[in-house]
């Protein structure tokens, strides 16, 4: 099929080259000419793994096109995918801007019988407005359908070519049958290909990151709680998660949730809810505990030094608001940076990926270790924010040498206690008593 992506980001990229990969010929737009340029140079503008040789292998066979020129884009594709971003609003609600902009852009080089699709985060009732507004650029009634994208960065081309389930929302059979051929390369494994309204399909993907968030945030409390009373909640989450009901995905006690999907989309549902008439009370305490979550790390460090931390060296592990990605968009990592800066503590920071990002955010207000044991020279104290892979097994011996104090903050609870207090650490995980050597 001949498939146009419009917004060529973690989730317009992905999805253009998982296409191109299954045979399709894609065009990507974007309205942003430099990340095209590089594209079209061979250049990934973001990390993925398994991304690059996708996009290079597709691009070398002539299946993957890289353009700014909206009509070069839509002109012959007979499915257009929208995947601009949908970033909150000052009060919460989904801001459509970019995407109401791209409506309006594609409208008068759409063939007749295109099909709409968003992949973009969408409100529910953003289909039919979609519908409505090409009828009325266009006077044709046009094709529109959701297709709600639940790939996790750092593991994007995996989750797209393997999906638990696809989900489409369609007003006619048709549409949701041509979409199902599109995707039926990624469904051998007989996973669900769910076919719904619009609606239904809009408010799931909502649905689906409020619950994730919902698991993160609770967990966190009663983490927060554990620590107190000398409960330990790795024990506890043993404890529940062998529960057949309950079971052990998304509670792991943390830094706090971040990245540019379950903050925005907790708000934009509450939002939403509000609109409607309909207090959103778990939502809203949902991004209240998590708020509070990624301020736990700063204010553990500046407990530790009863509140004096100006000039002292923080080295910070982990930029990234997950592992396997160089997204930082509301990384607890920021918080914790802003809250040591404002303190006028000296960080050094280390990330495998998100370096070039954070520097972007801050320049030279804060250091960059090109390794993790470098950003330990002289450190007072290191906190981990994020569990790369890098940080599992480190050199404990090395670490205590190269830090003036062996004093661990860690967001992720990476390590044992009892290990890390045998090796002469101080170490602070979430949920857990503090040990001391
Ligand atoms: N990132 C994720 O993990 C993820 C997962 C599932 C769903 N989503 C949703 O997918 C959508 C996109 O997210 P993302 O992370 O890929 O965003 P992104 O910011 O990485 O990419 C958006 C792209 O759209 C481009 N753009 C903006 N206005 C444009 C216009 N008028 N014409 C052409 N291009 C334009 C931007 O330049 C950018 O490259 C959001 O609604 C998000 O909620 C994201």
């Amino acid at each position: 099929m001949k498939i146009g992506v419009v917004g060529t980001g973690y989730v317009g990229l992905v999805t253009g080259t998982c296409f191109a990969d299954s045979g399709n010929t894609v065009t990507c737009l974007d309205i942003d000419a430099e990340k095209i340029a590089r594209l079209r140079r061979g250049e990934v503008p973001i990390y993925e793994p398994g991304l690059e040789e996708l996009v290079e292998r597709n691009a070398a066979a002539g299946r993957l096109r890289f353009t700014t020129d909206t009509s070069a884009a839509i002109r012959d594709a007979e499915v257009v995918f929208l995947a601009v971003g949908t970033p909150p609003a000052a009060d919460g609600s989904a801001d459509l801007s970019a995407l109401w902009k791209v409506v309006d852009g594609i409208a008068p080089h759409l063939r007749p019988d295109a099909i709409v699709v968003t992949k973009s985060t969408v409100p529910v009732g953003t289909c039919a407005g979609i519908e409505k507004r090409l009828e009325a650029r266009t006077g044709l009634r046009c094709r529109v359908a959701s297709n709600p994208e639940f790939l996790k960065e750092g593991a994007a081309i995996e989750d797209f070519q393997k999906p638990d389930r696809v989900v489409v929302g369609v007003r006619t059979a048709d549409v949701g049958e041509i979409l199902r051929g599109l995707y039926l390369p990624f469904l051998r494994t007989e996973n669900p290909f769910l076919v719904m309204s619009p609606e239904s399909s809009e408010m799931t993907k909502y649905v689906a990151n409020a619950l994730l968030a919902t698991k993160i945030s609770f967990i966190n409390e009663v983490a927060n709680l554990c620590e107190k009373i000398e409960a330990d909640i790795d024990d506890v989450r043993r404890g529940i998660g062998h529960d057949s009901r309950i079971g052990f995905a998304f509670l792991f006690p943390g830094a706090g949730y971040g990245g540019s999907c379950f903050p925005k989309d907790v708000q934009a549902l509450a939002a939403m809810a509000r609109s409607q008439g309909v207090q959103p009370r778990i939502l809203a305490a949902v991004h209240e505990t998590n708020l509070a979550q990624k301020q736990v790390l700063g204010e553990k460090v500046a407990a530790h030094f009863a509140g004096r931390l100006a000039g002292k060296r923080i080295a910070v592990w982990g930029l990234a608001f997950k592992p396997r990605t160089d997204d930082v968009r509301d990384a607890p990592s920021i918080d914790l940076i802003d809250r040591l800066l404002a303190e006028q503590a000296e960080v050094t920071a280390h990330d495998p990926e998100a370096m070039p990002n954070v520097r972007a955010l801050y320049g030279d207000r804060i250091r960059f270790a090109p390794t993790a044991l470098e950003a330990l020279d002289g450190a007072e104290c290191l906190v981990i924010v994020t569990e790369w892979g890098d940080y599992r097994r480190p050199d404990f011996d090395e670490m205590a040498r190269r830090m003036r104090n062996p004093v661990i903050f860690d967001g992720r609870n990476l390590y044992q206690p009892a290990e890390m207090r045998s090796r002469g650490f101080s170490y602070f995980a979430i949920g857990k008593a503090a040990v001391r050597p």
